[in-house]
């Protein structure tokens, strides 16, 4: 039994990622569009799960619909407009935890670290969501 001497955990990986991007996020005039770069993201990754489909429905949250996914979540806020950090949207894409990243492991699907630094940006920048384009269906 010398199975723990093979858990070595590639923590170089894990460093890799906060390494600041060098590029002009952040900046003023580079501001994160909801239809164009959020929404995408959340139909291909989370409308599965938190979308129209009532059968298939996690958590009873839907993130296709603006009053949903801003809606509190029992104690704290889904999105908090300019805190990321507080939004348990971010945390959850975020999580280095497997049992709380989004979307869960079985789905076989990650978010990439482009896309989800999209999404704290676009929450830190306040989470702008026009309003016609909430229920599109
Ligand atoms: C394969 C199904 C599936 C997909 C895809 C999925 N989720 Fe989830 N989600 C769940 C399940 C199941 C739960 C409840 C268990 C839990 O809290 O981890 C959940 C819970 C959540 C919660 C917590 C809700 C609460 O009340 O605290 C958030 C936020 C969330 N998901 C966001 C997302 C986002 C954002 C995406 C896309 C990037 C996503 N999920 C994709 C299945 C999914």
């Amino acid at each position: 039994m010398r199975a723990c001497r093979l858990f070595t955990v590639p923590l170089a990986l894990f460093a890799a990622g906060w390494s600041g991007a060098p590029g002009a996020h952040g900046q003023d005039g580079d501001r994160v569009d909801y239809v164009t770069q959020v929404r995408p993201i959340l139909e291909s990754f989370c409308y599965e799960c938190h979308g129209e489909d009532r059968t298939r429905r996690e958590a009873d949250l839907r993130l296709d619909i603006k009053e949903n996914a801003f809606a509190d979540l029992g104690g704290y806020p889904n999105i908090a407009p300019g805190d990321p950090d507080d939004s348990e949207l971010y945390i959850r894409v975020s999580s280095e935890f497997a049992e709380m990243r989004m979307p869960p492991y079985e789905a076989g699907t990650q978010l990439t670290d482009e896309q989800i630094e999209t999404i704290r940006l676009w929450i830190e920048q306040g989470a702008e969501w026009p309003e016609e384009e909430g229920a599109d269906n």
